[in-house]
């Protein structure tokens, strides 16, 4: 199994480019379902996840194509087999994405029921009672989520709790519906306006998404498209806070600050200096950081992908910090794994008291899941001595060359195994 080697103690200088959004990429990749025209998607990431989806729409009977690096072309001509099976669904819960599509689409959908994961439950009777509300008729047999509809009806649909992918899911299937769909209490996270600019690229007619009601009018079919994925906010605020850690001046391109506010502010908070000028984000820092409390919750608030990265700052800041994690239930795991490298950390329910100390000590860790990964590579660039973590296909995920980039910035890191 491969693993990161990463020798701590260097500030990080230099400038590296960010990568497109995973978690826009991969609804946009789905959304090639709902025409039989050719999708065009650009500036993709290269990551585990992205050729997941592209595997799983391919078994589906789509034509994908790459026909440059960064770009991906699909063609949903005709879905011979609308099927999410288990296998994929297990390695990426982002197949649930396919759900909407295809009962849009194809009238009928037999997508694997997701399980747990290693950040908590994550059920998703919200995705399934939003396309009932749309007429579709829904079963579970042997695991699998059955689902049915001749055409699916506009609805007023009022989501019981922020939903992400829910509201993705519901969006996309309600652009083919019959009437208009209101999607109440939707989320309000960037990747959702990117998904919409996307379906709105390809015909459909979609208003109000960035805000918690989003109003789509449905249509008979959607047309092809070109379409350029948005930056990576949440690439962009690891190698933040990588260099608020490490210290030291990074400039970060082609990022947007405007997505970023909550996370920004967190990072001025904790001693770091930060501008942002013509798609470029730089970021200065030097000493200690100083401890800062973080509380995750729904978009525009300080986001749950970035809490794992800011324990990992608050593991070697001056200070105590509280941090508190309302979206997901059980994603400290990391915690456990920073105490092995010397960190002060009590978890108590869904808030960990983080007491800053003044070094970490190199160790062997284990990833559990993708941002707990990125916190303990961060961890590791300001240990003493040789961090090594383990299961980093967690890493391949969602970060594009996570290495080569920290390297490009003068961090002592490479993959072996
Ligand atoms: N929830 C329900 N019922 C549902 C749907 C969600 O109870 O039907 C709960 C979840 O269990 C969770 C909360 O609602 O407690 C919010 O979950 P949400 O549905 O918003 O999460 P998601 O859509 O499954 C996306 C991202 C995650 C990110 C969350 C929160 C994608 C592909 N994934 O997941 O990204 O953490 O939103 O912002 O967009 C990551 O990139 O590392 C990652 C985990």
């Amino acid at each position: 199994m491969e693993k990161l080697i990463i020798e701590g103690g260097r500030p990080l200088e230099g400038a590296v480019h960010i990568s497109g959004a995973k978690n826009a990429a991969l609804p946009i990749l789905a959304a090639s379902i709902l025409t039989a025209e050719t999708l065009c998607v650009q500036n993709v990431p290269r990551l585990r996840d992205v050729a997941t989806t592209c595997a799983l729409l391919t078994q589906m009977g789509l034509w994908v194509r790459q026909p440059a690096a960064g770009t991906i072309e699909l063609s949903a001509h005709a879905i011979a087999n609308p099927l999410a099976p288990y296998d994929m669904v297990k390695t990426m819960r982002a197949a649930i994405l396919v759900l909407g599509p295809l009962v849009a689409r194809c009238g009928q959908a037999r997508v694997s029921l997701p399980g747990g994961c290693a950040i908590g439950l994550r059920p998703v009777d919200l995705h399934i009672k939003g396309l009932q509300a749309m007429g579709a008729e829904i079963e579970i047999e042997h695991g699998y989520l059955i689902a049915r509809a001749k055409r699916l009806r506009g609805a007023r649909i009022v989501l019981d709790l922020v939903t992400v992918t829910g509201t993705e899911n519901l969006m996309m299937a309600a652009t083919l519906a019959e009437g208009t769909t209101v999607l109440e209490n939707a989320a309000r996270e960037p990747e959702v306006v990117d998904l919409a600019q996307c379906l709105n690229a390809m015909g459909a007619r979609i208003a109000g998404a960035g805000s918690d009601v989003i109003t789509i009018e449905g249509v008979e079919c959607l047309r092809g498209a070109r379409y350029r994925v948005m930056p990576d906010r949440i690439e962009t605020g690891t190698f933040l806070v990588a260099a608020a850690m490490a210290g030291g001046k990074i400039k970060l391109e082609g990022a947007r600050d405007d997505i970023l506010d909550a996370v920004l502010e967190k990072l001025r908070e904790s001693g770091a200096s930060i501008s942002a000028a013509n798609g470029a984000i730089t970021l200065e820092a030097s000493g200690r950081p100083r401890a800062v409390n973080v509380r995750t919750a729904p978009y525009p608030a300080f986001p749950t992908d970035m809490q794992a990265q800011f324990m990992a700052l608050n593991a070697i800041a001056d200070g105590t910090a509280l941090v508190t994690e309302t979206i997901f239930e059980n994603r400290f795991m990391h915690a456990q794994e920073l105490k092995r490298m010397g960190a002060d950390i009590e978890v108590e329910g869904n808030s960990a008291i983080v007491r800053g100390s003044a070094h970490l000590d190199g160790a062997m860790v284990m990833a559990t899941d993708l941002r707990a990964s990125a916190c303990l590579v961060l961890a590791g660039l300001v240990a003493r001595g040789e961090t090594v973590v383990d299961r980093i296909y967690h890493l391949d995920r969602g970060y594009e060359q996570l290495e080569s980039k920290l390297s490009a910035l003068g961090a002592r890191i490479r993959r072996a195994g």
